[in-house]
């Protein structure tokens, strides 16, 4: 890929691996295509016991995990999903569930800090990835927990190198620890400024190929500082 070919991210949102209508945007809470499965534990277990739980789903698809966790966690819970595509089935949304249309390169939240946040099969879509892992951990409440699925592979060098290894040296100073087997990133607890990444974001590549996940991913082209 030349770089004169990298799109921005408005440029990228138009594209169709990220309209792409074959995506899966239906997992549950728990069960066979989950939440609970695709992150390797309950988020509503890691929410019960907070008298006012808040969970931030980011790329919520149909936000049909929040909507599940909505009968099992106390009234009052906050539960947020952003994506840039809103629900596509008519269903009832529970009290508490909020589903936001908008594109997380330019989403701020709004006051108020988060117990939870998660990125189920959604940074693979997000072209300035590293934009958003800088402001996401200034969204988490004290001892709050963000996961996230994440190819380090779909990051390049200008050459159409993996940046994999200086990427995720740089997670890592960040406070990130990445589980390679479940392909997760993990930040607990909340930083009061975004972290500065060495890298100058150069575009995206829609045509990157596909993900470990076999669905079709976007390239983030980095430039180390
Ligand atoms: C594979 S789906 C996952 C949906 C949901 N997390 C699930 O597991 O059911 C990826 C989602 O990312 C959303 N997405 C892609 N680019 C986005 C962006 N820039 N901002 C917000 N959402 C985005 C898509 O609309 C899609 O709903």
């Amino acid at each position: 890929m030349s770089q004169g070919l990298l799109l921005s991210d408005g440029e990228l949102e138009q594209s169709s691996v990220v309209a792409n209508n074959t995506m899966n945007r239906e997992r549950g809470l728990s069960g066979v295509n989950s939440y609970a499965r695709e992150l390797g534990f309950d988020p509503v277990a890691r929410l019960r016991g907070l008298e006012r739980p808040r969970w931030l789903d980011l790329c919520s698809g149909e936000g049909l995990a929040l909507r599940a966790a909505a009968a099992l966690l106390p009234a009052g819970a906050v539960l947020t999903g952003v994506d840039l595509v809103g629900p596509l089935g008519a269903r009832p949304l529970p009290a508490g569930v909020e589903l936001v249309t908008a594109s997380l390169a330019t989403w701020t939240p709004p006051p108020g800090r988060y117990d939870l946040i998660t990125c189920v099969h959604g940074l693979h879509y997000i072209g300035d990835k590293l934009a958003l892992l800088a402001r996401v951990t200034t969204w988490l409440a004290p001892g709050g927990l963000f996961v996230a699925h994440l190819d380090p592979d779909s990051f390049r060098l200008p050459d159409g190198r993996s940046a994999a290894r200086p990427l995720l040296r740089a997670l890592r100073d960040a406070g990130y620890g990445y589980d390679a087997r479940r392909h997760l990133l993990r930040h607990e607890g909340a930083t009061d400024q975004p972290f500065v990444f060495p890298f100058t974001h150069l575009g995206a590549d829609p045509d990157a190929g596909p993900t470990w996940t076999g669905q079709p991913g976007v390239g983030t082209y980095v430039q180390p500082r």
